[in-house]
């Protein structure tokens, strides 16, 4: 937006959203990232792009044009409009989802309950925007939390309050009391959002112990968990995965946010939502959430693109509906990255992180680091505040970007943190970003005991 130009609307007549950092916090990532287009990008949480393959997405199509044919007995004339014409407004792979998530996480969900979105972006927007039905309405997320939640609650008028995260990944006893408070003001949290598979920003896990005491929490405060998936494949050992909420979900608490942008193609923009609560009608009516959140999807996007769904469809046909199976190549790369990055930030500090209450040197900055199990994101901290000056000059000055977590946070307070992302470098970047990463965290302390 450039000052000088004469002006037809001012931003503040508009919704109070678009004056908020939630919903310019990502533009100003972009901006950065476009700024300094040679600096290496520790930032971006996109997937590894050598991945991409132009020709898989033709063959994805086919496949699951075959399978309408072939599997579900459609006419080639009726499977033609299925992928081209406007369409069923909760979706047309929702079957393939459903068994994708019985073959991968153990969850069995009705296909009915499920309904596919324009990224797992309008998932969250939908849900919101079914859940906030007045002003007295709350949305609880543990914190940090995932900006474009933040953003999607800002457009729908729901206040977000945090919920300390901590190292268990959700602190419970704080959640009880936000939603003691919550309740105490006359105010109604209508749900809690969280990440409990190496969470995008903090990298934290949540462990199955935990995850049990979590929804009996729920179940006692009567409060719905909002479950956020994307990562959940990526983890680095080779022992079992924890299970998801939903797959220990015995009460119809969690409502299952879902995203292929990480596991088959950001480009296609498809993810979905399962809602399987029972939502009471007008005459005693009763369906699942899914058929409501669809009401509100018809007037947003009417339906998501069936080509990009066929997309999806067919690489899941491709692989027995596991993206486990699909992704082995790609887990292997990030838990790679992983490594390497965590073993170049010790060789870089080596002092720490084991002595972390080390006072602050120049020569030997305080710096931590977590070492998550797996996901894309490790957060650094500093012993300095960080902010998108910072950024800014790191870019220009020292040719590496990253994220500050400010970013993460629903509030102003300064935060001492960056986060670093592994998913879209190849290990020599990651070496090149993390000298430069270094020269900036050691200048900048000098700088500041000066
Ligand atoms: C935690 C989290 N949720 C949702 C999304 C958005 O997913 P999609 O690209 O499917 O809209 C992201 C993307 O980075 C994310 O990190």
């Amino acid at each position: 937006m450039s000052v000088a130009e004469p002006v037809d609307l001012l931003v503040a007549d508009l919704h109070p959203a678009l004056g908020d950092p939630a919903l310019t916090s990502m533009n100003f990532l972009n901006e950065v990232s476009e700024r300094y287009p040679a600096a290496v990008s520790l930032a971006a949480g996109r997937p590894y792009e050598e991945f991409f393959d132009l020709a898989a997405v033709h063959r994805h199509l086919d496949t699951f044009h075959r399978h309408l044919v072939d599997d579900l007995g459609h006419r080639p004339e009726q499977a033609r409009r299925l992928l081209l014409q406007y369409g069923r407004t909760k979706g047309i792979v929702h079957h393939l989802i459903a068994r994708n998530l019985r073959v991968d996480e153990g969850i069995t969900v009705d296909p009915e309950d499920v309904v596919v979105t324009v990224g797992c972006q309008e998932a969250m927007f939908l849900v919101l925007r079914a859940l906030r039905a007045g002003p007295a309405d709350v949305l609880l997320a543990v914190a940090p939390t995932y900006v474009g939640l933040t953003g999607a609650a800002r457009l729908v008028d729901l206040p977000v309050w945090p919920v300390a995260g901590g190292s268990a990944g959700a602190d419970l006893a704080d959640l009880a009391a936000q939603v003691h408070r919550a309740r105490a003001a006359g105010l109604r949290p209508r749900a809690c959002y969280l990440m409990p598979d190496f969470a995008n920003p903090s990298g934290v896990s949540i462990d199955t112990a935990h995850r049990q005491r979590l929804l009996d929490l729920a179940a006692r405060e009567d409060l719905l968990l909002l479950e956020d998936n994307p990562y959940g494949l990526f983890h680095s050992d080779d022992g079992p995965r924890p299970p998801t909420l939903k797959a220990l979900d015995t009460g119809r608490r969690v409502v299952y946010l879902g995203s292929f942008a990480k596991t088959v193609l950001p480009g296609a923009r498809v993810g979905y939502v399962v809602a399987d609560q029972r939502v009471g009608g007008p005459g005693g009516r009763v369906g699942p959430l899914a058929d409501q959140l669809a009401m509100i999807k018809s007037m947003v996007t009417v339906n998501t693109s069936p080509i990009a769904q066929a997309v999806i469809g067919g690489r899941l046909l491709e692989h027995g509906c596991s993206l486990v199976a699909a992704n082995t190549r790609e887990r292997s790369a990030y838990t790679r990255n992983l490594r390497h990055l965590v073993a170049g930030l010790a060789r870089r500090f080596p002092a720490l992180p084991d002595q972390l209450d080390q006072a602050d040197q120049p020569d030997r900055p305080a710096v931590r680091w977590t070492v998550p199990a797996g996901g894309f994101f490790v957060v650094v901290t500093v012993p300095f505040p960080v902010d998108d000056a910072l950024l800014d000059r790191s870019g220009r000055d020292y040719g590496v970007l990253w994220t500050p977590m400010a970013h993460f946070y629903d509030d102003t307070a300064p935060v001492h943190a960056l986060r670093l992302s592994v998913s879209a470098v190849t290990p020599e970047q990651i070496d090149v970003g993390l000298d430069r990463l270094a020269a900036l965290i050691t200048d900048e302390v000098t700088r500041r005991a000066g």
